[in-house]
């Protein structure tokens, strides 16, 4: 469907956003392989979630949710059931990757599939080191979904050197690796997001620049109960609203503060931001705190190759950030921006060469320089809930508007985004 977004002025207020996608997924996951019940208090409403929170009913967990209060009835070590039928992740690489960790060390056979984009997105990053381990794992000739996964007598631990930094793929090590006496180790020397040697309060050495997170059986989770702090992620898009916005001024409760994604406030801020945090808490290790964002003219910057894991999924909105800031706005270094949910970055330079940018395409970025010179702009989303928000906060923007086509896909991380906007509208 298309969403039409009028030019807006200012914003002001608070918004209750909810809980953090990769930080909900995780607390599910743990909650579910933990034996008895834990509550999860402002669980994400994402599609995306959902789909986990299937996958683990399928798998045998009972699992209710009282709005975004999520009850769940964990099944203990080894004690999953084999599901009855295939296990659909949905458009979910979170969900696809972790639970294949978990389910190589499971007694029984699975599959599992994903809806068109996921079945096209790189699966070959998480079978090699779970083969290493032992995992009897088979994917397409493409190495995507369908994954079928059967049950290993040889499972056993592994040390491995991430060749990309993906927290998708450390976690799914890591989850398999909880099933093991020994220690298997996960050793990465470009930080990625951290939250799941955060929650289960991994071991984590630290020699050179090197990062070794270490996990066995020790660690296995057990019932609690979690609060989830808001998704940074789906806060981007409204702090970058109320910086390009004059007079505007936004408190977003209770945001996640975990370092490994707040990236997206330092390179803001390198850009001349200043943010105010208060009423700072924790749970389960995550950090997260209420955060005022006051509106300011940006400047751009040559933003640190070793940063771009921590801000991966905020490059589309840091992007309509740059447009707007003075100077040319450059990417580099994000070729993984071409695996995610569309290729983004082919993504954002067909939207910016709608508005007459001047747009030059990388392999692993881009640079944007010009004025836009189109009016009445039909940008499109590739059904990608990152591109459609980000186009969505540059249509309010522009002085006629804009609108975004298929924009249904925000459901994937943040169904609410459009009840929070006018929330804040002034
Ligand atoms: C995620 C990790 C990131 C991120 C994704 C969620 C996670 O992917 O893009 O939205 O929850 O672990 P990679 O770590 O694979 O880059």
């Amino acid at each position: 469907m298309k969403e039409n977004f009028n030019h807006i002025t200012k914003v002001k207020g608070k918004l209750y956003l909810p809980g953090d996608k990769s930080i909900s997924h995780r607390a599910v996951m743990f909650s579910a392989l933990a034996n008895g019940k834990s509550v999860i208090n402002n669980c994400s409403a994402s599609e995306d979630v959902e789909s986990t929170i299937k996958c683990f009913r399928q798998l045998g967990c009972t699992i209710s949710r009282n709005s975004n209060e999520i009850l769940v009835l964990g099944k203990g070590f080894k004690g999953f059931k084999k599901p009855e039928r295939i296990l659909d992740a949905g458009n979910s690489g979170t969900t696809a990757r972790l639970i294949t960790g978990i389910l190589s060390a499971q007694d029984f056979s699975t599959t599992i599939v994903g809806d068109k984009s996921l079945s096209k997105r790189p699966m070959r990053r998480i079978i090699d080191p779970l083969k290493q381990m032992g995992a009897e794992i088979s994917a397409s000739t493409q190495d995507t979904l369908p994954l079928i996964i059967k049950p290993s007598d040889l499972l056993e631990p592994i040390v491995y050197k991430l060749p990309v930094p993906s927290a998708q793929v450390k976690s799914s090590i890591l989850f398999s690796g909880l099933h093991l006496e020994e220690a298997t180790k996960v050793i990465e020397n470009i930080p990625s997001r951290n939250h799941t040697e955060n929650m289960l309060n991994l071991p984590v050495a630290k020699d050179n620049n090197e990062t070794i997170i270490s996990v066995s059986k020790n660690n296995y989770p057990v019932p609690q109960n979690y609060f989830i702090p808001s998704d940074i992620s789906s806060a981007a898009f409204f702090i970058v609203l109320t910086l390009l916005l004059k007079d505007s001024n936004i408190v977003i409760k209770n945001v996640s503060l975990n370092e490994s994604r707040t990236g997206i406030l330092r390179v803001l801020e390198f850009m001349g931001a200043e943010f105010e945090i208060n009423n700072v808490n924790n749970s389960a290790n995550e950090f997260y705190g209420d955060l005022n964002i006051k509106s300011k003219n940006l400047v751009n910057v040559e933003i640190p190759e070793t940063l771009i894991p921590n801000i991966i999924d905020e490059i589309p909105i840091l992007s309509i950030a740059g447009i707007f800031a003075e100077g040319e706005f450059t990417i580099r270094g994000a070729k993984e921006l071409r695996f995610k949910e569309t290729d983004r970055i082919k993504a954002m330079c067909d939207n910016f060469k709608k508005l007459g940018l001047t747009v030059e395409e990388y392999e692993d970025g881009y640079t944007v320089s010009g004025t836009i010179v189109n009016k009445d702009v039909l940008f499109e989303s590739f059904g990608d809930h990152r591109i459609a928000m980000s186009f969505a906060v540059l249509s309010l923007l522009l002085e006629n508007g804009g609108m975004v086509n298929d924009f249904d896909c925000v459901r994937i991380s943040n169904p609410d985004f459009i009840e929070q906007l006018n929330s804040i509208v002034v």
